[in-house]
């Protein structure tokens, strides 16, 4: 287990309370696509190993939060929740759950009325994880309530505290601040990287992955059948889990250099293994699981053979799911966006596939 670094304290993000204002704000958060896998975590959700992540351009959630005074001062939260203009009582507690979380940091919660209301860029029940977008995304609507009365933090403070709020809502969520690339989880091989919040990857990036293609098979739309939450308690006592969290800092060690060289035979046997290590720690849990499905098994496959019989370098990555995330250089754009069609949309569900791209991050519309 990492423990916090000395320099950062949790402390450092309790805002003070204010007297309650009125205000509407609203934000476009993409989700995001890990290379090096956050897979286990300890306290307040912090996270066993560092991770490192493709900020996402087209799947988005949009989040506007209309806040006013509540009139009465008591400890509980007053909000309303629109799901696509629908009243999704659903997702209610998930929101209370979240705003108890983020209450220490944001003592003037109980103190506003917020109208929430969100919609994604993707079709809800595509099976795409849409905490990150969605997470990240009241995070930020949340934090720009504090910069209303305080406008001259830095932008830099503001998006730490927006992806450490986010972060409690969804641990992959921090990762969604800014892009083309973050990481999350304190690690040498980034700069300035924290275990409490996302750290945007500075530094040289070979222009290939700027426009980095991510084509998302919709393999199975269906729910989970075993949460990440789940997932991550079971690394708890994992009989690889010291062995894996100790790799994940290799891992991203390297990913650092391939992001920075452009070398692609490497960037794709890191991203697969990656892929590969993080279903055979869900198989290899007591209890296990499978996520994977024989149609994610036959795209590999059908990936492998692509890539032996044309040289292109097409990869793929898993998330905690049976969809597959294909990545490759937009430059080859034309032949593998046929090959999907042709040879891969048959293994989707309902022929569906998302074209995605790596993009800049968060906006404030
Ligand atoms: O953010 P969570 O708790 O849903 O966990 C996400 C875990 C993975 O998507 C499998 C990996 C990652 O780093 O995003």
């Amino acid at each position: 287990m990492v423990s916090l670094p000395s320099m950062i304290s949790t402390k450092d993000f309790v805002s003070s309370k204010f007297s309650p204002i009125e205000g509407k704000t609203t934000w476009a958060s993409p989700s995001n696509i890990a290379l090096v896998k956050y897979w286990g975590k300890y306290g307040d959700q912090f996270p066993q190993n560092p991770s490192l992540s493709f900020t996402l351009s087209k799947c988005i959630t949009t989040t506007t939060v209309a806040f006013k005074p509540k009139g009465k001062s008591n400890d509980t939260f007053s909000f309303s929740f629109l799901f696509e203009g629908k009243n999704e009582a659903a997702f209610h507690p998930k929101i209370e759950t979240f705003l108890k979380r983020i209450v220490p940091y944001c003592p003037y919660l109980t103190e506003h009325h917020l109208a929430i209301s969100s919609s994604n860029s993707f079709p809800h029940s595509s099976g795409i994880a849409s905490s990150a977008s969605s997470m990240s995304a009241l995070a930020l609507a949340i934090a720009s309530m504090e910069r209303e009365v305080s406008p001259t933090i830095s932008s830099d403070y503001f998006n730490q505290k927006a992806s450490f709020l986010a972060r409690l809502g969804s641990g992959s969520a921090a990762r969604s601040i800014s892009g083309p690339m973050m990481s999350w989880g304190e690690t040498p091989s980034v700069a300035h990287s924290s275990q409490a919040y996302g750290t945007q990857l500075f530094g040289k990036i070979h222009s290939v992955f700027e426009t980095f293609q991510d084509t998302i098979l919709i393999i199975d739309k269906g729910q989970k059948k075993v949460s990440s939450t789940l997932g991550h308690q079971l690394m708890e006592n994992h009989p690889y889990a010291v062995t894996r969290f100790a790799q994940a800092h290799e891992h991203l060690a390297k990913l650092v250099t391939i992001l920075s060289t452009g070398e692609m035979d490497d960037f794709i046997a890191l991203v697969e293994l990656e892929a590969l290590t993080l279903h055979a720690l869900m198989m290899a849990s007591n209890p296990y699981f499978v996520l994977m499905q024989p149609n994610t098994l036959a795209v590999l496959n059908k990936v492998w053979a692509f890539r032996q019989d044309t040289g292109l370098p097409l990869s793929f990555t898993l998330d905690a799911g049976a969809n597959v995330h294909l990545l490759y250089p937009e430059e080859d754009k034309t032949a593998i966006l046929a090959f999907i069609q042709t040879e891969l949309s048959v293994y989707c569900q309902d022929g569906q596939y998302i074209e995605d791209q790596v993009g800049a991050g968060a906006k404030m519309l």
